[in-house]
């Protein structure tokens, strides 16, 4: 029979090694993967909000060397692409079941908002769609739209990259958000008539040889047929969102307006109103 005190060293002992090697498991598991992933994950989840070309660019990495003509700055101007398009310099935009009828050849110059404000407004015009059942987009000022031509994507691209020699940067200034009566002016943000916005459409009309109606800049945040009683409730949801004392930190907006230093060229058939055909076709860097 053991003596009472060499029973209790032992018992001792054993519980000295268990503690010692939950000890040491709790480190290697608990610090490594609990804690210090945590932070990682948070650190990624914040750079994500920072980084401009987070999510468009990923995902279309690979059809982006041919057909995104950038200039200069290549990471950091992407700002949200739906898709980036398929076949470069194609000037057929019909299905490839040719079931559908096929849509225009049509494109559109924007100047879209990058990094947090992109991000911002991104949600914003997700939060939208999701209420009202419609198509999100990626949030853009349209500085020129409707631009059809004879030689199709390859010419929009060609006129496109001489309006970039000739328009300096310059910066849109949000002035409130309202409503209009087409499907493509819902709600939106309307954009200050300043001289460098105003200058921009005006020498995009000259280069392309187009003579539209006065512009009226803005930011679109949803496409839809909605009546007007739901797009006045829309509004007042948008201000409060987006300028509201009780908005939040992901939904108030970091800025209201943004610099301009890029037009990005997408197609954009107005009579697909899903917009599952609209892609990103170029973007070219203002060195005007
Ligand atoms: C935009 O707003 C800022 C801040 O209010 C102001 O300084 C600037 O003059 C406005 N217009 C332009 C074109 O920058």
């Amino acid at each position: 029979m053991p003596s009472p005190a060499r029973s209790s060293a032992w018992v001792l002992l054993l519980c000295g090694l268990a503690l010692l090697g939950c000890g040491l498991y709790a480190f290697s598991t608990g610090s490594s993967s609990s804690s210090s992933q945590r932070g990682l994950s948070l650190f990624r989840t914040h750079q994500q909000l920072v980084t401009p070309a987070s999510d468009g660019a990923a995902t279309a990495a690979g059809a982006q060397s041919q057909a995104h003509r950038l200039r200069g700055h290549q990471g950091s101007s992407r700002a949200h692409p739906l898709r980036v398009c398929a076949t470069p310099g194609s000037i057929m935009s019909a299905p490839e079941d040719g079931a559908a009828p096929a849509l225009r050849d049509q494109y559109s110059l924007w100047a879209q908002p990058k990094g947090r404000l992109g991000e911002q407004l991104k949600a914003e015009i997700g939060h939208l769609a999701a209420r009202h059942g419609a198509p999100a987009f990626p949030p853009h000022t349209t500085v020129l739209g409707d631009i059809e031509r004879p030689g199709g994507r390859q010419e929009v691209l060609a006129v496109a990259a001489e309006l970039a020699q000739k328009v300096k940067k310059y910066r849109i200034n949000f002035t409130d958000v309202t409503r209009g009566s087409i499907y493509y002016q819902c709600v939106y943000l309307s954009v200050a008539k300043d001289d460098g916005a105003m200058a921009a459409a005006a020498t995009a009309r000259e280069v392309f040889g187009i003579t539209t109606g006065p512009y009226m800049p803005h930011l679109s945040l949803l496409y839809s047929d909605i009546p007007q009683e739901e797009r006045a409730k829309a509004v007042e949801d948008g201000i409060v969102r987006l300028y509201g004392e009780s908005s939040g930190y992901d939904t108030l907006l970091v800025e209201n307006g943004y610099e301009v230093d890029s037009f990005a060229v997408w197609y954009t058939p107005v009579a697909d109103k899903s917009l599952k055909s609209w892609c990103l076709v170029g973007e070219f860097e203002l060195t005007g």
